[in-house]
């Protein structure tokens, strides 16, 4: 199913109750084995074109589609339910739980939907904590590195396979090999016929993209 934004325009109100305008007319169309790697300077609008794709932000105008699903028009609760069955979320600062350690931090999307974990979701957990080349050590997350906390947002994101992945500068942490690595990653994700869309200021990334999106002062470019 096709996801897409139409129009969107989203602003947010500063400290001094001032609208700021995050994203302005735009319009976008994310198909399923595509890769879309969302570029542009700092404050440009790029996190919050992502999280109005999620859900996450309400645009005051425009729509966002997922198939038939007009997701702007959702209650917030629905807005949720939907997200958690449809896309994975690697966030900018990896929302991950740094007192849980990293299986359990991967295995928290499941926790919301499920009361017993089934042992093939725990298994999975564990071999993408292995795809990642991460250590299955026991002990808070906040310990790890900052390049494996973001490996460990990133398996969180593919647990429940879904069908959208959306991810925020993904490899900003991450050493030339590691970098590569799950730039090849996203890649084979998107082959496997999901949307996979990513912001990112890394070459090796937006190289691989089959749709790159500029975007600056809450438009796109090109
Ligand atoms: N929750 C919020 N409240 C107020 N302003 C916000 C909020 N989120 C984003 N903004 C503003 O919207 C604009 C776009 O922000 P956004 O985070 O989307 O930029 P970005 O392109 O992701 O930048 P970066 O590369 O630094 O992550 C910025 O001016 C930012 O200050
Ligand atoms: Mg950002």
């Amino acid at each position: 199913m096709m996801l897409a934004a139409h129009s969107v325009s989203a602003s947010f109100a500063d400290a001094g109750g001032v609208a700021i305008q995050a994203l302005q007319d735009v319009s976008a169309s994310f198909a399923p084995g595509q890769l879309t790697a969302v570029v542009g300077p700092s404050g440009s609008g790029k996190t919050t074109l992502l999280h109005a794709l999620a859900g996450i932000v309400v645009p005051q105008q425009g729509r966002i589609l997922f198939g038939e699903v007009e997701l702007n028009r959702l209650s917030e609760g629905r807005r949720d339910a939907w997200r958690l069955a449809h896309c994975g979320m690697v966030f900018q600062d990896f929302r991950l739980i740094d007192e849980l350690d990293a299986l359990a931090n991967v295995l928290l999307p499941a926790q919301f939907s499920r009361l017993h974990l089934p042992t093939t979701l725990r298994q999975r957990g564990m071999e993408l904590l292995a795809r990642f080349e991460l250590p299955q050590r026991a002990g808070p997350v906040a310990r790890l590195s900052r390049g494996e906390q973001q490996r460990v947002a990133l398996a969180r994101a593919l647990l429940l396979d879904p069908p959208i992945l959306l991810a925020d500068e993904p490899t900003a942490s991450l050493d030339a090999d590691n970098g590569q690595r799950i730039a090849a990653a996203l890649q084979d994700i998107a082959r496997q016929g999901k949307t996979v869309v990513t912001v990112t200021h890394d070459e090796r990334l937006s190289a691989r993209a089959d749709q790159v999106l500029t975007m600056k002062s809450g438009r796109v470019l090109s």
